[in-house]
């Protein structure tokens, strides 16, 4: 019988985690079950996810920011099903693809740069930029920022400072340094050496959600300049109108970044992408000679159905205005969560930009609760965000991650396209979870030191 993928789906139902412990990943089944999230989602819309069972499900987790448009928006999915009813000639490889232009006219219009490189995702951006950075400049120093995050590929693992992700992949390259962030001493001290050929940065760490000062982007993309070294703006997850510009340098007043990367939801949600955005003068070092026209270059980087998934995002975020909605309804969730600061002790801070919003918990005042939350660090210092995250999603159907290693931060990246009702609907359940959470001894804790005698038990036998 041909090949039917619906007849194939249908028949597989609900084996999604017998195939996958089998045949991907156990040791990530294991940790979904642990914590409760071993859900099995069969549809999307919008902002809005349903499982098998039909219970509907808030994601304010976005795919890791790719959908900022909300799931299966129509006009994507049309740019989509109309890019297979072409019949296209795609991936012919020796021809100049119309899509690949139109997009890339786009982007070079929406920020001043002049010449885009496609790549199938952020850390491929990463690695190309850095090439970039190299050959333009002719030295081989990179410098990145503690706790930031750009992929796990080998040179943007090399930027990416976060032992967790390094362990047993070293050594790194000695030239590729990470210093604080938010530091602009520590910054022009290194760059002064003259050996550095970029610098990269998150304009806002993912990892945490940590926001740098006001004038640290402007201040240090000057300080390349006066020392020769490029700005690397990494705008994989903050960039396409998450923060409620199309850039979050933007925030930032004049910038200039010399190379931006982009990817995530220019995918629309579909198919993976990624551009590198960069200077005419820096494209030209790289590319200098028709034998050098493809010196960097990917098979599948400039997919038709990927620059129609990014072209038509592109568009919907001009027409559904979802710039300004980022900026409207993440101001609604800092206003919701800051009201709350005075009920809730382990609620310390709210960080927010568009939507993408950080909310750090900390240890309470109270003896009691004290004694508790310190008993759960002890255990293990990611247990604690746990305790937020779970019955978000059990009781109220809210699909929430925290923020990264060891770090007490809950993370919100929704799609950009919720609403008040949407909203309201978060701040109720985080309202009752934080309720719940200051009630010890109460259920909240009970689950903590279920997971917490996990958690020992596992470090113990390894
Ligand atoms: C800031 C940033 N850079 C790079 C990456 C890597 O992107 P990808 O996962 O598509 O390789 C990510 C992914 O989360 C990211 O957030």
């Amino acid at each position: 019988m041909a090949f039917d993928l619906l007849n194939l789906i249908a028949d597989h139902r609900s084996e999604n985690y017998e195939l996958y412990s089998q045949h991907v990943n156990p040791q990530f089944t294991k940790v979904l079950k642990t914590i409760g999230f071993d859900r099995i989602y069969e549809r999307g819309e919008g902002a809005w996810l349903w499982d098998v069972a039909q219970r509907k499900y808030l994601d304010m987790l976005g795919g890791y920011a790719v959908h900022n448009a909300g799931r299966n928006h129509p006009v994507i999915r049309k740019a989509m099903t109309d890019w297979l009813s072409t019949d296209s000639a795609n991936l012919v490889q020796f021809d100049a693809p119309l899509l690949s232009g139109l997009l890339a006219g786009e982007l070079t219009a929406r920020t001043g740069l002049d010449k885009v490189f496609f790549t199938n995702s952020g850390t491929e951006g990463i690695e190309a930029a850095l090439k970039f950075a190299r050959c333009a400049t002719g030295r081989p120093g990179v410098i990145s920022c503690q706790s930031g995050y750009h992929g796990l590929s080998f040179g943007s693992l090399s930027v990416t400072a976060d032992e967790n992700f390094r362990e047993g992949f070293g050594p790194f390259p000695s030239e590729f340094r990470s210093i604080p962030f938010n530091d602009l001493e520590t910054l022009a001290e290194v760059l002064s050496g003259g050996d550095v050929a970029a610098f990269v940065v998150e304009p806002i760490q993912g990892k945490g959600v940590n926001i740098p000062d006001d004038g640290y982007l402007r201040e240090a993309a000057r300080l390349c300049r006066q020392h020769g070294s490029l700005f690397i703006a990494d705008e994989v997850q903050t960039g396409l109108g998450r923060t409620g510009s199309f850039l979050a340098v933007d925030h930032d007043g004049e910038v200039d970044p010399d190379i931006v990367v982009l990817s995530k939801a220019l995918s629309g949600g579909y198919v993976p992408v990624g551009a590198v955005l960069t200077r005419d003068d820096i494209w030209k070092k790289v590319f200098s000679s028709m034998e050098r026209s493809v010196v960097h270059s990917s098979t599948f980087h400039e997919n038709g159905m990927a620059m129609a998934a990014g072209l038509s995002y592109l568009s919907v975020m001009d027409d559904e205005n979802l710039m300004e909605r980022a900026k409207a309804m993440g101001g609604l969730i800092r206003d919701g969560l800051e009201s709350m600061f005075e009920k809730y002790e382990f609620l310390k801070s709210v960080r927010q930009r568009g939507l993408m919003v950080g909310i750090e918990l900390g240890p309470p005042k109270s003896l009691k609760l004290r004694a508790a939350w310190k008993l759960v660090e002890k255990m293990d210092r990611n247990l604690f965000p746990q305790a937020v995250v779970i019955p978000l999603l059990d009781d109220h159907g809210i699909l929430t991650q925290v923020a990264g290693h060891n770090k007490p931060v809950i993370k919100l990246i929704p799609p950009l396209v919720i609403d008040e009702s949407d909203v309201n609907w978060f701040l109720e359940g985080f309202d009752a979870v934080m309720k719940q959470l200051h009630r010890f001894p109460g259920p909240a804790w009970t689950v903590l030191s279920k997971l917490g005698k996990n958690a020992v038990t596992r470090r113990d036998r390894s």
